[in-house]
């Protein structure tokens, strides 16, 4: 499932890959075997689980929360299954518009003593995340263990139904709910628009070196504040893999905006040649109109140079492109 994690390689005891080796949690068996490994392992006494599991929705972030619902839906019906009484609960989620969302919140409030949603603030500003915090599992609750039996029939169904009719949700519940998901929904745009007004207004010098006091200044106050310092070298478990960001480098980067992206899969190569071509064209015009209005005005000479170097490379690219139409089409 991860295909390139060295830090798997060099842990690959800790990990439960199931006897399939996928690793996959939207499986039954998969998460029957996990109960039985923590059943032999761990004598059933599991106190904190986590579950950060989501999937790439770089090519339709509109689409997450349906996406992910049936992950989600796995962590939780795996977290419940194996956790011990009073124990704890970490998951991430995304929106909490869907119906399988609001069902999934609603079960686990009526099966913990306490709910919490939180964006920490080492989560991006800009992004939908959020972690629910579930404390103090009540393991005993009624008909739970029929509920977690249907849940794990239905893992791997394709489309997560709701878990429960809109009339059985408690009408206090729906508005704390809708209170929420609106605060944190507030909280996301305004960070867009914040990161919008920020990529378009040029910040002067002075800002930007303010900026990055500032960012210095909260790193190391949340490093203080937290208590974080630097793992010891012989602590490390890719301590002797030098260049452990390396892997990095070979990751499939994105490039462009989602607009753009989108924009570049329904337009075909020669459609983007000559859309480039028209632009350098544009640019030519534009660079011979300035070049001409600047050596009116008698210009700086070094202004003049790095123009003309701009003008000849453009002019180059645009004789490149012409001649490999004339060649393709
Ligand atoms: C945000 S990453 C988790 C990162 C992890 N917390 C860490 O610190 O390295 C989400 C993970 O969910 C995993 N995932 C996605 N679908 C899964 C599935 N069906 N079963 C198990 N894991 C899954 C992905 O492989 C990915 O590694």
């Amino acid at each position: 499932m991860i295909s390139d994690d060295r830090f798997m390689f060099h842990t690959f005891d800790n990990w439960l890959m199931h006897d399939d080796f996928t690793g996959n949690i939207i499986s039954r068996n998969n998460i029957e075997q996990m109960q039985e490994q923590c059943k032999q392992r761990l004598e059933n006494n599991v106190q904190l689980i986590t579950a950060d599991g989501s999937i790439d929705c770089v090519d339709a972030p509109d689409c997450q929360e349906e996406v992910v619902a049936s992950l989600h839906f796995a962590e939780i019906t795996t977290a419940l299954s194996i956790l011990a009484d009073g124990g704890c609960f970490v998951v991430k989620m995304f929106t909490l518009f869907e119906s399988s969302s609001v069902c999934q919140l609603f079960l686990l409030n009526c099966v913990f003593e306490e709910v919490h949603v939180f964006k920490p603030a080492t989560s991006k500003r800009g992004n939908s995340e959020v972690y629910l915090v579930c404390i103090g599992y009540k393991k005993e609750t009624q008909y739970l263990p029929e509920l977690l039996q249907k849940m794990k029939e239905n893992v791997e169904c394709i489309n997560i139904l709701p878990l429960f009719p809109k009339s059985h949700l408690p009408t206090d519940f729906l508005l704390q709910h809708e209170i929420c998901a609106r605060l944190f929904m507030n909280l996301q745009i305004e960070a867009i628009e914040s990161n919008i007004q920020a990529y378009e207004i040029k910040p002067t010098r002075r800002q930007v070196i303010y900026k990055q006091h500032l960012r210095t200044h909260t790193a190391n106050e949340f490093y203080t504040r937290y208590k974080v310092s630097c793992i010891a070298e012989e602590d490390k478990i890719l301590f002797s893999c030098p260049n452990t960001n390396e892997n990095c480098k070979s990751k499939p980067f994105c490039k462009g905006s989602y607009s753009e992206r989108e924009m570049a899969k329904e337009t075909t190569m020669e459609e983007r040649i000559f859309a480039l071509h028209r632009t350098m064209n544009n640019l030519e015009k534009m660079l011979d109109l300035n070049y001409g209005m600047n050596f009116m005005k008698k210009a700086k000479f070094q202004v003049h140079q790095f123009q003309s170097f701009i003008f000849i490379v453009v002019l180059y690219l645009r004789n490149c492109l012409v001649a490999y139409l004339y060649i393709r089409l």
